[in-house]
């Protein structure tokens, strides 16, 4: 672990690391093993965030939570993303790194779906001492609507602003953005977003929080106030999590430079 690296931020998505057609938390553990495999290669300060697939969207769905405030369906919704995450946890600790549990649910406040204030001290102190924080996508209190539904993709730009990240890379099960013909398209900026907008999809299965059109429009929000170059690439294909971790620019980069 070089203390002087810049910090990197690896979301892994739902759809990689679950079934995402099923309607209740089933998780794809020979793929979760295979990435941490990837993940324990890397020896640079890192944050992993990871989606809830099917142990949150159908949970938040059945409850309406992205509709109205429900305790027991949040709590029912959280305890099954937890889930997830002790197998990720666990499975990367297995790989031989030292990663830790980070739970939005107690250390992040929302207005109105949107991130206000997160406690980072903790993952500043994991990040210094070769801890790898493991965030998810999570039910989080929120100012106005009691609860909200806060997705991993809006979880990675915040961090990467607050921590001054060097490189974010979110891994779907797609090569990237697609276009029209099914060919990965090489940048999105601001300026041509608005031509390729009506090919990007939303998710074909139950996604509360905006399937690839929401993480394109994080990581453009964050480009408006910043000047860090993402990319979205896939990372259900053998090799591809090392690849970007090793600073390859693989998939879709999102930027303001078009390069
Ligand atoms: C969703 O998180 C959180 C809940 C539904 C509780 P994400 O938006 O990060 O999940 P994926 O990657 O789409 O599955």
């Amino acid at each position: 672990m070089k203390a002087e690296e810049g910090i990197t931020i690896l979301k892994i998505g739902g759809s990689v690391i679950t079934d995402k057609s099923s309607d209740d938390g089933s998780a794809k553990l020979d793929e979760i093993e295979r990435i941490a495999a990837e993940i324990s290669r890397f020896s640079g300060r890192l944050i992993i965030v990871h989606g809830a697939g099917s142990f949150g969207h159908p949970q938040a769905k059945r409850y309406a939570l992205t509709e109205k405030f429900d305790a027991k369906g949040a709590i029912i919704t959280h305890d099954s993303v937890k889930n997830l995450n002790r197998f990720v946890v666990n499975s990367l600790n297995k790989a031989g790194l030292n990663s830790v549990p980070v739970h939005p649910i107690g250390n992040t406040v929302c207005e109105n779906g949107r991130i206000v204030r997160m406690f980072i001290e903790g993952i500043r102190i994991m990040l210094k001492n070769g801890f790898v924080p493991v965030l998810h996508g999570d039910v989080v209190m929120d100012t106005v609507l009691g609860i909200s539904i806060l997705s991993g993709d809006q979880i990675v730009p915040f961090l990467a602003m607050q921590l001054g990240a060097e490189r974010i890379g979110i891994g779907s099960a797609k090569d990237g953005v697609l276009d029209n013909e099914g060919k990965t398209i090489e940048t999105i900026t601001s300026s041509n977003f608005r031509d390729i907008e009506k090919y990007i999809g939303a998710s074909e299965n139950t996604d509360v929080t905006g399937g690839m059109f929401g993480k394109v429009d994080e990581l453009l929000k964050l480009c408006e106030i910043s000047s860090i170059t993402s990319y979205i690439f896939n990372a259900s294909k053998n090799g591809n999590v090392l690849k970007f971790l090793n600073g390859e620019n693989i998939g879709t980069a999102i930027n303001n430079t078009g390069k």
